[in-house]
């Protein structure tokens, strides 16, 4: 059998010093969805992410809220799990560098660097701060020697400590950074690492601690913990079973692909990781990919300074998908970008609601209203309908590239177009007009096939971002063959079956009132939550976006919905035809006192002249429209018969007063 093409990607493996918050989410999304769209390209994938549960910082903490720092860590990293989830991760291994398989690695691998001399011990002096227990570089100290986290005097001190011998392996990292360019991403990053940090001279690290006990001992000097970075940074292979009787998993999948890391870590993983990678006798990772912050105002949301948002609120009122959309289209990978709640409903609401969320909706309601809900045959290509297939056709390469590239926005901005070029087709094609004669039947025939097909497609292609829509999407369309939910499908235009019969479903992404939400999820505060645990606190929302009542058909609605429609008379004051339009109508309204612009496509049945005095009915609320260069602000009830006739809905008798209310 042949061998099967790998992909093996990580996260930082995150503190557990309070509860993870969209930061660590927007990581951990990023891996997911990479790894969903490996896996959709016939890739054997391993997503590997975890917690870094040892350090003073946890120590204390844990003392601070009574706990051992064992039930500590074991209930943030239970809430993690939860968390992850809520987001739909689908990780293959949570390490926690408590976990007996990585001490006992950990304590392997620091043995066999002390053995080989890339470890030796010696000491660390420097200024310490007694009460807070902790060294601080004279660029750290406040002035006077102060320590800068709790003010007071600092002294000099030694502390004995195990070093690694860095500066041994700097001219080989250089050049290996050098001559590998793909390997620290962005680019500007390299850069940085080398004239930053390597280029000057490494410095020897610390990598043992004789003053706190919470850490992996090291086995042949109990008197030191293991510090940090090793212990860190080595998840990544003891996860795989390095150290241990079976390393089947290592041999597969080592090196990474990708670590995914922020920005404030890449000095580790591209610097002390492949240093010891290399000292070890292991290949480097393919790739360091350092992204962006999200930030809070200009600040990094962190949980040390408690400006974070949680995901659950979010994800409880408007859907995982909405979040993970968001969280991948909105900033570049690579780039920092502010984090509203306002950024993220506009979005919600432009691409969610309307763009893909309307595009679902008109597809499966024409096909249920003229072709009785089954998907009608295509018949010979006219210029729109090639011009969106080879949209279609060029979106694989495409969005592969950019997924490649980690640019998690620019292959969705890539689905977008195609989202976006079938609405305009729908506005192009009129499949309203084309409806009302037997004429437009054949051309009506293969302008929905086409969009039914694309919209299959679109389910595709969301699927690694958003992991829950595609099935409501494949339930409207009636797609039920799993063959039709492959990235093999979508690779040629016209895998959908005609004759497969349309179910119209709730709106999959119902329009968001921003005000009002904003308020809510604001709890009167500027937008952050301070409350660690705010998920289960949260009002509930009068309608979950995930749980509205499915209908069958065009069912049952209720009176609330009903409602939602204005219904008002309105007078035509005056009408002329619409220019180079066989088919609409131009009216001018008195509604109330208002006035008002619609288009109709009435032309063929009613005459400018004769329309003009009528009281007719206005959907008054309905989104403005442009068609042919004109934004029509509303619509006009008509009846239509089998034929595709049209009736204006009329208020008879004259003087009615125009603007009236009905319902
Ligand atoms: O650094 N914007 O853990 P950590 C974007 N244990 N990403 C963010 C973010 C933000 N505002 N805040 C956090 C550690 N992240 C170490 C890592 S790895 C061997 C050891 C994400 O809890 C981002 O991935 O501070 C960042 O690098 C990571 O969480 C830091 O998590
Ligand atoms: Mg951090």
């Amino acid at each position: 059998m042949e061998d099967r093409k790998k992909f093996y990607i990580t996260t930082p493996i995150y503190y557990p010093s309070g509860n993870m918050h969209i930061g660590h989410t927007y990581t951990t999304v990023a891996a997911d969805t990479m790894t969903r769209f490996k896996k959709m390209t016939g890739y054997d994938t391993y997503f590997l992410t975890g917690t870094d549960e040892h350090g003073q910082k946890i120590e204390r903490k844990a003392e601070q809220a009574g706990k051992t720092p064992k039930e500590f860590v074991d209930e943030i990293v239970a809430a993690t799990k939860d968390l992850w989830k809520l987001m739909e991760i689908e990780y293959d291994d949570f390490i926690r560098t408590t976990d007996a398989r990585h001490e006992k690695a950990v304590q392997k691998i620091f043995r066999k660097f002390y053995e080989q001399g890339d470890i030796y011990k010696s000491a660390y002096e420097g200024q310490y701060c007694a009460e807070c227990e902790a060294f601080w570089t004279p660029t750290q100290l406040k002035e006077g020697n102060l320590c800068p986290d709790c003010g007071r005097p600092t002294e000099t001190a030694r502390e004995e400590s195990y070093f690694f011998r860095m500066s041994k392996y700097q001219d080989w990292l250089i050049e290996y950074i050098e001559t590998h360019p793909d390997f620290i991403q962005p680019p500007s990053r390299a850069n940085e690492m080398l004239n930053n940090f390597l280029r000057p001279g490494l410095q020897d690290l610390c990598v043992s601690r004789t003053s706190f006990k919470w850490g992996v001992p090291v086995d042949f000097d109990p008197d030191h913990v293991v510090y940090v970075w090793i212990d860190a940074l080595s998840n990544y292979i003891t996860a795989l079973g390095y150290g241990s009787e079976d390393d089947s998993l290592l041999r597969k999948f080592w090196p990474a692909d990708v670590h995914l890391v922020g920005k404030e870590i890449v000095r580790f993983h591209t610097i002390y990781w492949p240093i010891m990678l290399h000292a070890l006798g292991l290949p480097l990772p393919k790739q360091v990919f350092g992204h962006g912050w999200l930030l809070f105002g200009n600040d990094k949301m962190s949980k040390s300074k408690g400006n974070v948002v949680y995901p659950g609120p979010i994800v409880e009122r408007y859907g995982v998908d909405a979040l993970r959309y968001y969280l991948m289209r909105e900033m570049p990978f690579g780039s920092d970008g502010n984090y509203t709640n306002e950024a993220m409903l506009t979005r919600t609401n432009a691409d969610l609601a309307n763009d893909l969320g309307n595009l679902v909706s008109r597809t499966v309601a024409m096909i249920e209203k003229y072709f009785g809900g089954a998907v009608p045959a295509p018949h010979a290509e006219e210029e729109p309908d090639r011009a969106l297939r080879e949209r279609y056709e060029a979106l694989p390469a495409l969005v592969e590239k950019y997924m490649d590239e980690l640019q998690f926005s620019l292959a969705l901005s890539e689905i977008w177009k195609l989202i976006g070029d079938c609405n305009r087709y729908i506005d192009l094609t009129q499949p309203w007009i084309l409806g009302k004669s037997e004429e437009g039947r054949p051309r009506l025939e293969t302008v929905l096939y086409y969009l039914a097909e694309c919209v299959r497609a679109i389910a595709v292609y969301i699927a690694p971002t958003m992991p829950k829509t595609p099935a409501r999407i494949f339930e409207q369309l009636g797609v039920t063959d799993p063959e039709l939910f492959t990235w093999q499908s979508v690779q040629k235009f016209g895998g959908l079956k005609p004759g497969t019969v349309v179910h119209k479903g709730a709106a999959l992404f119902p329009r968001i009132d921003i005000a009002k939400e904003l308020e809510i999820l604001s709890g009167g505060d500027s937008g952050k939550n301070p409350d660690p645990q705010p998920q289960k606190q949260q009002k509930k929302p009068e309608a979950k976006a995930e749980e509205t009542p499915k209908e069958e058909g065009f069912g049952l609605i209720t009176a609330d919905d009903f409602f939602k429609v204005q219904l008002v008379t309105a007078k035509v004051v005056s009408c002329e035809r619409v220019p180079k339009s066989d088919k609409l109508l131009k009216e001018t309204l008195d509604v109330g006192g208002e006035t008002r612009t619609v288009l109709s496509g009435i032309a063929q049945w009613y005459t400018p002249e004769e329309m003009v005095g009528k009281t007719v009915v206005l959907v008054k609320n309905l989104a403005p429209r442009k068609m042919r260069g004109i934004v029509s602000e509303g619509m006009l009830l008509c009846a239509s018969d089998a034929q595709g006739n049209l009736k204006l809905v009329t208020v008879d008798g004259g003087e009615f007063a125009s603007g009236s209310e009905i319902g």
